[in-house]
């Protein structure tokens, strides 16, 4: 079994990322699930809570992280970059700075996303691009997965009902698996 953690950067209950990542984890090829992980309960980065212990839900998440075989970040755009909730997320998934070998080094990568606008969100997963080179992630750069125009590509419920994006969607889900799978036993 292949199992991918697949985080997506909003907390809005309508978040158009979240109906991404729901729509790429029911179109997991046989042998393969991609776990839904939610950043809701991470705090505020603070360096003084940090001395006091790792929170409790950055702690488990960096745990599914490091045991799954890749990781997969659907990101929105905000400003034309990352939205400071998921990279908050991130920063705390970074700490110890001594534990990013074991929970991010060598493990596959890929970024997704989708926004409203007509940008496909190419300006944030470019946003994220130094941030996977100082975690040490194997990136996966296939085909791009940045939805534009989401209002019309998803429906009332956040169901993904275009048909062209669900086919690109299950191709990228498919060829970020089998490189998960081609670098299994090689993470940190
Ligand atoms: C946005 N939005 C946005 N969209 C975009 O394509 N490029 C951008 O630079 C921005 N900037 C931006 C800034 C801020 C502060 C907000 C709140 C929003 C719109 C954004 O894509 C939209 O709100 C999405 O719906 C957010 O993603 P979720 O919550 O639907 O996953």
């Amino acid at each position: 079994m292949t199992t991918i953690v697949g985080i997506a950067g909003s907390l809005r209950r309508g978040s158009f990322n979240h109906a991404l990542l729901r729509a790429a984890a029911e179109m997991a090829p046989a042998g393969a699930t991609i776990e839904i992980a939610s950043i809701r309960e991470i705090p505020l980065y603070d360096g003084d809570v940090e001395a006091l212990g790792i929170p409790p839900a950055v702690a488990q998440l960096k745990e599914r992280i490091a045991r799954a075989d890749g990781l997969l970040l659907v990101t929105p755009e905000y400003n034309g970059s990352i939205p400071g909730v998921f990279k908050n997320a991130i920063d705390w998934l970074s700490r110890p700075a001594s534990d990013i070998p074991r929970v991010f080094g060598g493990r596959p990568t890929a970024l997704a996303g989708a926004t409203p606008g007509p940008n496909r969100t190419s300006s944030s997963q470019a946003a994220w691009l130094p941030i996977l080179r100082a975690l040490g992630v194997r990136a996966w750069f296939g085909p791009r997965m940045g939805i534009g125009g989401a209002g019309k590509v998803f429906d009332h419920d956040g169901r993904l009902v275009d048909e062209t994006v669900r086919e690109q969607l299950r191709a990228f889900v498919a060829g970020f698996v089998a490189f998960a799978d081609s670098g299994k036993g090689s993470q940190g």
